[in-house]
């Protein structure tokens, strides 16, 4: 069957886009990836996709707005699904409408808490310590017209310590990220038509 074409759109350093464009990488996949997108000239995500032979460009705010640009990039690679990785852009609605629950995103605390606007990368960490949280997590959920609003995919948690810190947290979260979302990914793709 013919592979599903995974667009991975991302801002910044790129451990989970690198973490799975690796595992899509290993021949049986269903899927692979096909384009890097970020928005920003100095995101580290643009030199792991290259090493890994995956075109990844920088698209500027103005240009990701942009209907006829995006809905153009995103016909001539053949995108079935677009990941969220780390990506601090809102998405536009006609994007949404072109790919409805076929945008996956992955939060870092277990939604709806600490979600919404302003919350993303190490604030909600320290959200979530200064909450005095018994327990934090990851969220992968598609994407629709509410920031951190569509429908979940997928929940896994961990314990948070009196004692952590939030780069404590953020380790733990991070080893949720790389043991689930690829996997969460690949069984997503299956139920694409
Ligand atoms: C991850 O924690 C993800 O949940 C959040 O942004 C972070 C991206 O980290 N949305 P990286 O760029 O993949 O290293």
């Amino acid at each position: 069957m013919k592979k599903k074409r995974i667009a991975i759109f991302a801002s910044g350093n790129g451990s989970n886009a690198e973490n799975i464009i690796r595992y899509f990488q290993k021949e049986d996949s269903e899927a692979e990836v096909v384009l890097v997108v970020s928005n920003r000239a100095d995101a580290k995500v643009l030199q792991r996709a290259e090493a890994l032979g995956i075109p990844a460009i920088v698209v500027p705010k103005k240009d990701f707005n942009n209907e006829s640009f995006m809905t153009g990039l995103m016909r001539d690679n053949g995108v079935n699904l677009i990941v969220l990785a780390g990506f601090l852009l809102m998405i536009p609605d006609f994007l949404i409408s072109l790919y409805p629950e076929k945008i996956v995103n992955i939060h870092p605390s277990l939604l709806p808490k600490f979600g919404g606007k302003g919350m993303y990368g190490n604030h909600v960490h320290e959200a979530v310590v200064a909450a005095g949280e018994k327990e934090s997590g990851i969220t992968i959920h598609f994407v629709n017209e509410n920031c951190d609003g569509g429908r979940i995919i997928y929940q896994a948690t961990t314990p948070v310590e009196p004692t952590d810190t939030p780069d404590d947290v953020a380790a733990k979260v991070h080893a949720l990220e790389y043991l689930h979302f690829p996997r969460v990914i690949a069984e997503t793709v299956k139920t694409l038509h």
